[in-house]
């Protein structure tokens, strides 16, 4: 896949895409990130890519023609055609499922906004869809075209270690991860090094650990994003997994819940420890 990125700081990328997973992705080949910096584009002496906005109000705008320009030579660099992706807090949400169908695509081109965002014009004439990382305002599209870039970057075959750890992601199957315990080299006796490790980890037993997992998973979905569960179709055996969860929480959480005031009584939506 070929990611080329419109930026006003294109040492930004050099640097986040050498290191971790997308850097072991572009040594093997499988992922290239290309930056285009529109002010090598711009006409000026000054090298200017922004302007005052019509209307009035503070800060600056990114004007039309120098991104024209970089978009236009980005998209001519292959013959395979690429649609533009405008990273911004009014796109639609990025999930694990848009992430999985980018990474498909052989290319794509990611335009990062700076100052107050880049004249409308351009982003009906070019961008093909809008992005956003999350409900917060960045000061630049920089961080979340990395962001998208490492979870489109780390689903190429080859560039995980283990090709099975992007499956047991949280949201590969929709629901949060479950649980993971180190096998620690901490010395000591073997009962030291394995306490607080739940004992069917250790068992051995395969399928039994596979159904702990889905059941842990289920469980911390429900306790910490049941919007997640809300949208899911569980089979009957999840639904049995989650309903034997929730009678063991309820029921450890019941000892504790005799004795607290009502302000302070576990909630199951909001993702604390307990
Ligand atoms: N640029 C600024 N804020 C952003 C956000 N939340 N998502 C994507 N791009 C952004």
């Amino acid at each position: 896949m070929r990611i080329d990125v419109v930026t006003l700081f294109p040492q930004f990328f050099a640097e986040a895409t050498r290191i971790g997973v997308v850097g072991r992705a572009q040594e093997r080949g499988l992922l290239s990130v290309v930056t285009w910096n529109p002010r090598d584009a711009a006409s000026d002496l000054h090298r200017s890519v922004d302007d005052r906005t019509f209307g009035g109000g503070p800060g600056m705008v990114m004007t039309v023609e120098p991104l024209r320009s970089v978009l236009k030579q980005a998209q001519a660099a292959e013959a395979t055609p690429a649609p533009v992706i405008y990273l911004s807090p009014q796109g639609e949400r990025l999930t694990q499922r848009k992430v999985e169908s980018l990474s498909q695509l052989p290319r794509m081109i990611l335009l990062c906004g700076r100052y107050e965002g880049i004249d409308e014009r351009l982003l009906d004439e070019i961008v093909d869809q809008e992005l956003s990382i999350g409900d917060y305002v960045l000061s630049g599209g920089e961080l979340a075209a990395s962001v998208l870039i490492d979870a489109v970057g780390r689903l190429h075959d080859g560039a995980l270690g283990d090709a099975d750890s992007a499956k047991q992601d949280s949201f590969a199957n929709g629901l949060l991860d479950c649980p993971h315990y180190s096998r620690s080299r901490r010395g000591g006796a073997q009962d030291q090094q394995t306490a607080g490790v739940p004992p069917v980890l250790l068992s051995g037993n395969h399928a039994l650990i596979a159904q702990w997992r889905l059941k842990q998973s289920l469980g911390r979905t429900w306790l910490r994003r049941p919007d997640l569960l809300a949208r899911m179709e569980l089979d009957q055996a999840a639904r049995k997994l989650l309903e034997a969860f929730r009678q063991e929480y309820l029921a450890d959480h019941e000892t504790a819940r005799q004795g607290w005031p009502a302000a302070n009584m576990p909630k199951a939506s909001q993702g604390q420890r307990s």
